[in-house]
This record gives structure tokens, sequence and C-alpha cells, in this order.
């Protein structure tokens, strides 16, 4: 059994799909597009935390008239009465669920559904695998902002060997054509993510005046065993704050896929910035994920 077409990173869209759901993403915040999902059945499976994709899923499916049901893992029959994930996953297949959104700390878990699953899969987060929506809304917000994507140079700062954010925003941005500056100590930044189109730089302020676009990315400490970096040197090295903020290139913009912390990688200097787009970029993610469920459910037309 397989599941229909699913999204568990940007490697599965074209570039002419991104740029079609970018679109379709616009025209659903310009006009209500009515119950599009109506008769679909969406069931959000989230083993990690989350509030924005979560709540952004939520709304997305609600705003296209889908059934929506909520699945706590904990009152599940998968925690404590032996189902497999697989075996789950071939039940709410039997009961006519057709869209399954699943966040789980381990890489490739929206892979085991999709193994038992005839529905369409989408991933909100495996590990530091992938968010193909948050990478998405990513792309979306960079090109509201500019009219463009390809030809800028995008900054991603700190965390990037933690950051399934980092892996599928860098993967679109290559897709559409950008230039990346990965921007980081060794420990969360080994030199052994260069390659094609992908600069290392390890000096924050010498790389600030000569990129477009600043993505801010949490320290994951839940994702570590020992403590690789005290905070001290963290923020000493690559915090973006009131005294950094000035040698951004005039127009550029910083962004955050949330949740961010304030007084490590920013300081409140930052979101009083004009630049600061984080709140675009939430909003913007309830459209673009409209846009996901719609494509992979009523298909490209
Ligand atoms: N950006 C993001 O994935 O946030 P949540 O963990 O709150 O969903």
């Amino acid at each position: 059994m397989r599941a229909r077409r699913s999204l568990v990173d940007l490697s599965d869209l074209t570039v002419p799909e991104i740029y079609a759901l970018f679109d379709r993403a616009e025209a659903f915040e310009a006009a209500d597009p009515g119950r599009l999902l109506s008769g679909t059945s969406c069931v959000n499976l989230f083993f990690e935390q989350s509030t924005r994709t979560f709540t952004s899923f939520n709304l997305a499916e609600l705003r296209l008239g889908a059934n929506v049901v909520n699945l706590w893992p904990k009152d599940m029959s998968l925690a404590t009465k032996g189902e497999t994930i697989e075996d789950t996953a071939a039940t709410l297949s039997a009961m006519g669920v057709n869209v399954v959104v699943v966040r789980h700390s381990k890489p490739g878990f929206p892979n085991l559904i999709m193994s038992a699953f005839e529905g369409h899969v989408i991933n909100a987060g495996d590990g530091a695998h992938a968010h193909p929506t948050q990478g998405l809304l990513d792309l979306f917000t960079i090109r509201r902002e500019f009219g463009r994507i390809e030809g800028l140079r995008v900054a991603l700062i700190g965390d990037i060997v933690h950051s399934r954010v980092a892996n599928s925003t860098v993967n679109g941005l290559l897709q559409l054509g950008a230039e990346v500056v990965l921007v980081g100590p060794e420990v969360l930044l080994p030199a052994s993510y260069s390659r094609d189109g992908v600069e290392i730089e390890r000096d924050f302020e010498r790389m600030l005046p000569e990129v477009d676009v600043v993505i801010l990315l949490r320290i994951q400490r839940e994702r570590f065993n020992a403590e690789t970096m005290s905070d001290a040197d963290f923020i000493a090295g690559y915090q973006l704050n009131a005294a950094r903020l000035p040698k951004l290139k005039p127009g550029a913009i910083v962004m955050h896929p949330g949740p961010y912390n304030r007084g490590m990688e920013l300081d409140d200097a930052v979101t009083e910035f004009t630049g600061w787009r984080y709140a675009r970029q939430v909003h913007n993610g309830v459209y673009v994920r409209m846009a996901v469920l719609d494509f992979l459910v009523n298909g490209a037309a």
C-alpha cells in the first residue's frame, strides 16, 4: 500500500510546482476559496510540541472546510498497547482519513506512515531532517518581499546542524536560484555543510552587510546530548542585537521560523526592527498550508 502524493521535503516538488503553490497561496489570501476540502478528513498527529505549525495546519484545514481530528499521541493505542505506527496508519486509512499531518522527533517517521496509508502524508517536521511547509512559507515570504528569489543572497545563522528548517529552507533556496551563506561555529555548522551554492562563514559581522535576508535559528538544546558551546560564547559570536543591526545592508530583512529565544539568537531590538518579518512569516504560513493541502488533495489544476 502506498500513500497518494505526499510532502516529506521540498525535493518532492518541482520548481514550477513551488511557484504554483505560491500563486495559489496568494489567491487564497486575496479571496476566500470556499470549502475546497469539503468531505476531506484530516488527522493532525503531533508527537512533538508545536505552536505555529499545529495551529496553522488546523486553521488551513478548517478554512478549506475539511473535517479535522487532532489525535494526541499520549492517548493513542500506539503509546501503551503495542500497536505499530504502520498499523495505526492502516487503521486511519480504513476509516477513510484522507490526510495525515505528522510531526515526530525521528527522521523518516512520515515514510513509515506512507508505507501503510492510502491518503496524503504531510511532514510537519521529522527530527533534524525536514520541515517542508516551513521552508515553503520562508521562500514565499522572501518572494513577496523582493519579488524574486533568484540571485538573492540569504544567510542562515546559528544552529544549522540540528535544524530541519535550515535543511528544507536551504534546499528550497537552492532550487529557486538563491545564493546561500551558512553562518555559525564549527560545533553547530560543520565544514562538511559546504556544497555547490552554499558558503560557510564563521564571522557573523563580516557577513551582515553582504546579504539580503538573514534567517535566525533557535539553538535546539533539546537535541544536544552535551553542552557543546556555552550560551555566552554563542551570544558573543552570533547574536543579532542592537549593536549589530546597523551593519545590515539597507533594505535587508530578518526572519525566524520561531520559536525565538530573546537573549540568545536575538535581543529585543531585533523584534522592533523595521525589517523584522516573523509575523509575516506566520501569517503567510496559513495560506501556504492551505495551498499545499488543496494541491495534494485536489491536484495541480
Ligand atoms: N516553526 C515551527 O515549526 O514552530 P512550531 O514548533 O511552533 O510549530
